[in-house]
Parts: structure tokens; C-alpha cells; sequence
């Protein structure tokens, strides 16, 4: 089977163009990866090239060695992903040792993997490990009301958390492990990823103050709605900061435990304090 024919290649490209659409992706702003599954590999295999040269990751993924990934290319727009797939996405594979990736397909006109591989690959590592191996998507974006509120809500996971749940009813049970918090950093190395990847062992979404957002899920349904449940709750409360900055009325903690005994999640108490 083509690369282009698979089915993980169109759920991939369609996720990105739909990124695309929400105005999350400017430039070249934002990336994507995907855990190939094993059958999926094996299916693509005849068009796979084996003889590329091995580069170094900038960080080590031990559990993920000998694993492929479908990612976005560094640079690329991902406005164009759904134009040429095949120049601005790659298929790489790991070492067995997980220090070093290799390209067997795509980036068609150069260039290599986007500069956030060593957060994709570490969050990836954490994510596989703690969902027993279901999650297999990693998406980074740049969405406008999300990076807002890293200016004017203290950066704090309980204070997020609490504030993007209360904007929207179904939130909680979206994301009902809350989100997490990265102060600013450098982009695109291994400090910021050891950072993430550490907030992802708990959450399944990690904002980067003045940057963006990383989300994890286990398709790419569930990983982009992820995205655009978190990022719309985030556009509701800067519509409501913006007409007054005190809240009229709200959803209270009690009104959150009655919620979860319905929807059958449990809601962390650290989320509910009283304000
Ligand atoms: P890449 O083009 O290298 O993927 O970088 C985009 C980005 O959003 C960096 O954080
Ligand atoms: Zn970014």
C-alpha cells in the first residue's frame, strides 16, 4: 500500500488542516506526531527506505526504541500538509536504544523533523506507559485564547484547571485530570520537554506559557477535540474577563462533585477549593 493511501496518513492530514482551519497554526507554528502501529508499518513497508542516515534525537526514549512515527516537518506550514504531505511530513523510525531517529519516508524536499521532537518523543514515552499503549497522537498548537491567559492567570495547574472547567459544563469531564502549567522556556530541547513530559505523567494537556499547548489522546478525534475543548473553554473566559472581570455566577465545587458522581469521573479536590 502508498504512504498517501494508508488510513493513519489521511486521519493525519485531515486533523492538521482542521488545526489549520482554527487559525491554531500561523507560519510555521504548531506540529504533529503519530505511534504507527505495528500492522500499519508493515503495510506501508514496500515504499519505506532503510538507508538514511541516523541523527541524534537531543534526548533518549529507551521504551519507545524500534518504534515509527508519522511527524510534522520543522518549518513546514501546516497549511500545506493536506498540498504536498509528502514534503512536509515524515515517517521516521527509532533505534533500538531510542537515542537516535532515521527518515524512511516523506520530507520529500529536505529539511528534518520539527524542532519539538525531543517533547513529542518524551511525551510519547510517558504517555504509551501510562495509558498501557492507547495513546498514540502528540499535538502542538498555538491557540490565541489559551496563550491569553498565560498573561493574566497566575501560572499554576489548580488555578487552569479550575478556571477552564468552570467556563464550560462538559469540561470536567473532558479533561477531568486538569491541565498542567510550563512557566516560559526556550523551545524545541530537551529542558522544556523533560518539563512537559513530566506534567503529562498526570494531565493529558500541558500549556506552555506565551507559547501554546501539547495535548495527548489516543486518536486523532479524541487528541484534536482535546484541543478545541480546552481552547474554546479559554476563548469563553476571556470573553468573560473582558466584560467583567468578577463573575456574576458560576459553577461551584458542589455543583462539580455532583457532577462527576453522574458522569462517573473522579475530579481531583486539589481543583475544588474555595475561593
Ligand atoms: P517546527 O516548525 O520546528 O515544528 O516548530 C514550530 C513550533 O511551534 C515550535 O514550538
Ligand atoms: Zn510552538
Amino acid at each position: 500500500m502508498k504512504v498517501l493511501d494508508a488510513q493513519f496518513m489521511k486521519g493525519f492530514i485531515r486533523m492538521a488542516n482542521d488545526g489549520w482551519e482554527q487559525g491554531w497554526h500561523e507560519r510555521n507554528g504548531g506540529n504533529l506526531s503519530y505511534r504507527i502501529k505495528k500492522e500499519e508499518i508493515e503495510a506501508v513497508r514496500g515504499e519505506l527506505k532503510a538507508d538514511a542516515p541516523w541523527q541524534p534525537i537531543g534526548t533518549s526514549v529507551p521504551k519507545l526504541g524500534g518504534e515509527y512515527f508519522l511527524v510534522t516537518g520543522s518549518g513546514k506550514y501546516f497549511r500545506n500538509v493536506i498540498l504536498d504531505p509528502e514534503d512536509t511530513t515524515a515517517i521516521i523510525e527509532l533505534d533500538a536504544a531510542g537515542t537516535q531517529y532515521r527518515i524512511c519516508w516523506g520530507l520529500a524536499g529536505g529539511g528534518r523533523p520539527t524542532s519539538e521532537l525531543p517533547s513529542h518523543l518524551m511525551n510519547h514515552e510517558v504517555k504509551m506507559e501510562a495509558s498501557g499503549g492507547k495513546h498514540r497522537v502528540i499535538y502542538h498548537a498555538h491557540p490565541a485564547n489559551v496563550i491569553a491567559l498565560t498573561f493574566v492567570l497566575p501560572l499554576k495547574d489548580e488555578v487552569f484547571t479550575r478556571e477552564l472547567w468552570e467556563m464550560a459544563t462538559e469540561c470536567p469531564v473532558v479533561f477531568p485530570d486538569g491541565v498542567g502549567v510550563v512557566g516560559w522556556m526556550v523551545p524545541g530541547g530537551r529542558d522544556i520537554a523533560v518539563a512537559t513530559s513530566a506534567l503529562m505523567k498526570k494531565y493529558d494537556v500541558a500549556i506552555w506559557a506565551h507559547h501554546g499547548m501539547f495535548v495527548s489522546g489516543e486518536d486523532f478525534d479524541l487528541t484534536f477535540g482535546l484541543m478545541h475543548t480546552v481552547e474554546k473553554s479559554a476563548e469563553i473566559l476571556v470573553k468573560v474577563l473582558s466584560v467583567r472581570p468578577d463573575k456574576l455566577q458560576t459553577i461551584t465545587p458542589q455543583n462539580f462533585r455532583d457532577l462527576a458522581v453522574d458522569f462517573k469521573v473522579t475530579l481531583p479536590e486539589k481543583f475544588l477549593y474555595e475561593k
